[in-house]
């Protein structure tokens, strides 16, 4: 989008949020009741043998990095509060952690930011995960009863909350790939995590609307989905074409077209048919969480498992992690999200790229708000982007690598360093308008 310059700065809507996010496992240090602290012990699982210890003490720091969102001239932040945390053991519920998570909401308002809360992003308890997490029994009424107390403490200080953060990557890693808990790799396997991940929003969104309801607050409930384009290798190619499409399909749009219509409906050649009735999941979603990142580029590859391979042309702007940067994949998703639920609101809850130079960022940054600008302009409803992340942090099992932040963390020190790239991006949320 760099032809055509114009002078003119492009104005985003007024009340439109700026943002930043992230997760309490990838920040906080010392979450040691959840299931990926046994996890990042085990031999081999995390790059490096690295573990989340002390991570970025944010636990210890949340003032201080409360203050650097405003530093940033941002007016809203998604951050997740821990379940482990909060529920150490099946219904025993932990006041001086509900506490924490109360005063960090105080210290938000104070300072005129608008939260969005996550309750589950990734981790589990130790005590759900040993009874099979999303994929062994029902947990759905479980986490339902965790969101409610949950909400019902915390939820006068925040109206917007997203149950679970990417149930996709959740099925995946954790069901096929084993980069996730509970590390298994059957494909058929995929059915129960993903048919509890549903019933667990499903369950949640009503049980939370119901004390809304009864104390008469406003509230909206979503998911973050993650979202990735997937692009035929060879254009031509019919089969690749297909292939694409199927898995967009599948990857995309399956969750929220169950909560869309109450079924839910996965289809993958030779692995999984599948078509049921979710009860009650029929509207369930107030506006949409979009986290985007990259596109995939598919062959079909009759010989593989699942029928087809990601392949990585050479000479493509890359993240450090060798994603792809493709800002245009976000237009192309707000404008299909729009086109299948044009009556839901949409908030980017994640985009953003590991890049430890900080050579990348900036442009990552507009040009992707660019796109932005473009779709709400064609009529998309957008309120809101929020970069990931803050902080540099825990990412999962890439360990500290892969550097997320606008702001740099010394892992020794713990010092936070505001990067150039977050200067910029401050800029924009100031003006409330990037360059053409
Ligand atoms: C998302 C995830 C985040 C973070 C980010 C960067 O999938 O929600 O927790 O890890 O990717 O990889």
């Amino acid at each position: 989008m760099t032809e055509g310059r114009s002078p003119q700065r492009l104005k985003f809507p007024e009340g439109f949020l700026w943002s930043a996010a992230t997760a309490a496992h990838q920040i906080e240090g010392g979450n040691d009741n959840c299931d990926w602290w046994d996890f990042e012990a085990e031999p081999g699982r995390i790059k490096r043998g690295e573990r989340s210890g002390r991570a970025c003490d944010h636990w210890n720091r949340v003032a201080e990095d409360v203050a650097l969102v405003q530093a940033l001239h941002l007016n809203h932040y998604r951050f997740s509060v821990e379940w482990a945390r909060i529920e150490p053991s099946p219904g025993v519920f932990d006041e001086a952690a509900l506490a924490h998570y109360r005063r960090e909401l105080i210290l938000l308002r104070d300072a005129g930011i608008v939260p969005l809360v996550t309750l589950h992003h990734f981790t589990l308890p130790k005590w759900v995960a040993t009874v099979g997490g999303w994929g062994g029994g029902d947990i759905s009424e479980r986490f339902a009863l965790y969101c409610e107390k949950t909400y019902e403490a915390l939820g006068d200080l925040a109206r917007d909350w997203i149950t679970i953060n990417e149930p996709m990557v959740l099925v995946v890693a954790g069901y096929l790939s084993a980069d996730f808990p509970p590390a298994l790799r059957e494909p058929a396997g995929i059915v129960a995590p993903l048919r509890g991940l549903v019933k667990g929003h499903v369950a949640a969104y009503h049980v939370m609307h119901s004390v809304a309801r009864r104390l008469g607050r406003t509230l909206r409930v979503g998911l973050a989905h993650h979202l990735r384009c997937f692009d035929p290798a060879r254009s031509w190619h019919p089969l690749d074409q297909v292939s694409a499409m199927l898995l967009g399909k599948a990857f995309n749009w399956v969750i929220p077209d169950a909560l869309l219509t109450g079924k839910l409906s996965l289809r993958l050649p030779f692995v999984v048919k599948l078509k049921e009735e979710i009860a009650r999941a029929k509207g369930t979603e107030d506006f949409f969480g979009l986290n985007y990142y990259s596109r995939d580029l598919i062959k079909f590859a009759p010989l593989q498992p699942l029928r087809f391979l990601r392949v990585e042309p050479p000479g493509m702007w890359r993240s450090d992690l060798g994603w792809e940067i493709y800002p245009r994949g976000i237009y192309r998703l707000l404008k299909e999200i729009a086109a299948r639920y044009p009556a839901t609101p949409i908030l980017i809850t994640e985009n953003g790229l590991a890049d430890a130079a900080d050579t990348s960022r900036e442009r990552f940054i507009r040009e992707h708000l660019q796109y932005v600008h473009r779709a709400i302009g064609e009529g998309v409803k957008v309120e809101a982007y929020s970069h990931w992340s803050l902080l540099d942090n825990f990412e999962w099992a890439e360990g500290f690598e892969p550097r997320f932040g606008l702001c740099a963390v010394d892992y020794g020190s713990m010092q936070r360093t505001v990067r150039g790239s977050a200067r910029a991006y401050a800029r924009m949320a100031a003006e409330n308008a990037v360059e053409p």
